[in-house]
């Protein structure tokens, strides 16, 4: 890892945070994301401090507008020609229906929509690397997801918090294989990860009874970012793409996240919803 360029979304808490500071104390260059500036600054430098590598850098990015992407990614492409790892970690799960800037529901927006545009808007870059990786956070509970293409805002479904999380969760993993089919040949690799139930900030807005139960019998973030740690680093993985991992293990994931008219129907969806940006 020494010395290979690592942008991360979302490392101000939680997986992010331990992936940012295990990668770190491996050498490598680490750029995250986030969108508080200052709470950011503080994590950059307890992070250079902890790790003993002062290349780890903030940059202000909020996932939940489409235009606050676009002006980091610019930023970035004016400062750096290559790229080795793109990890799309930040997430949320938000117990009320949210729109986005965009006027785009969250869920969708944030989790699935925000990686998609990260990614397009980064590929010159990855192309630039030796040998470049994405990695792309899903879940586990996507298995509940249930795509509906004509309504992937819950505008005529019943919102739920669980159905707009695992929705976004599924689209991760059709992204995912999608993606992996367009760079067949080429130098960069994505797979998607599944951490398992970690003890972190996504259930800050949940009721009680899942806040308590993560604190006693969810893993610790640190340990759910060996998984993501793994996937950057692990030599043998470097011809592996498209893959479902759950922490270390490629898995099957649901039957759904396998239909191939179904992710390139998201995939055109996407690109219309993005149609200003890519
Ligand atoms: N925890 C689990 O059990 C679990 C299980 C499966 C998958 N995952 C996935 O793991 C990933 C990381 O989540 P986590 O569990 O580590 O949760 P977390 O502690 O809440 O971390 C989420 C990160 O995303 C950032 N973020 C959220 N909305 C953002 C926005 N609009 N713009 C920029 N950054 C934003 C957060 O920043 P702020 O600090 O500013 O909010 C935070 O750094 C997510 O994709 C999640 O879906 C988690």
């Amino acid at each position: 890892m020494k010395d290979k360029q690592i942008l991360i979304t979302g490392a101000s808490s939680g997986i992010g945070k331990e992936t940012a500071r295990a990668l770190g104390n491996l050498g490598a260059h680490i750029f995250f994301t986030g969108r508080h500036r200052e709470k950011d600054l503080n994590i950059q430098e307890e992070l250079r401090q902890d790790t003993g590598n002062p290349d780890i850098y903030y940059y202000h990015c909020d996932l939940a507008s489409f235009e606050s992407i676009t002006a980091f990614t610019s930023e970035f492409k004016k400062s750096y020609k290559a790229l080795d790892i793109l990890i799309n970690n930040a997430g949320i799960w938000n117990s009320k229906k949210v729109l986005t800037r965009d006027g785009i529901e969250s869920h969708l927006a944030v989790n699935y929509l925000a990686p998609f545009l990260m990614t397009s808007q980064l590929l010159p870059l990855l192309k630039n690397s030796p040998s470049a990786r994405i990695i792309n956070l899903t879940s586990g509970i996507h298995f509940r997801g249930k795509l509906d293409l004509d309504d992937l805002e819950f505008n005529r479904r019943k919102w739920r918090s669980i159905d707009a999380y695992t929705q976004s969760k599924l689209c991760n993993i059709l992204f995912t294989r999608s993606l992996a089919g367009k760079l067949i040949g080429t130098n960069i690799s994505v797979n998607c990860i599944a951490p398992g139930w970690v003890n972190t900030g996504l259930f800050r807005d949940a009721v009680q009874v899942v806040k308590i139960s993560a604190s006693l019998l969810a893993m610790s973030p640190m340990k759910a970012a060996r998984g993501l740690v793994h996937l950057a680093a692990a030599g043998e993985l470097e011809d592996v793409s498209g893959e479902y991992f759950a922490g270390m293990n490629i898995r099957k994931s649901s039957p759904a996240s396998y239909d191939r008219q179904l992710s390139d129907k998201l995939w055109k969806k996407s690109e219309e919803y993005l149609k200003d940006y890519i």
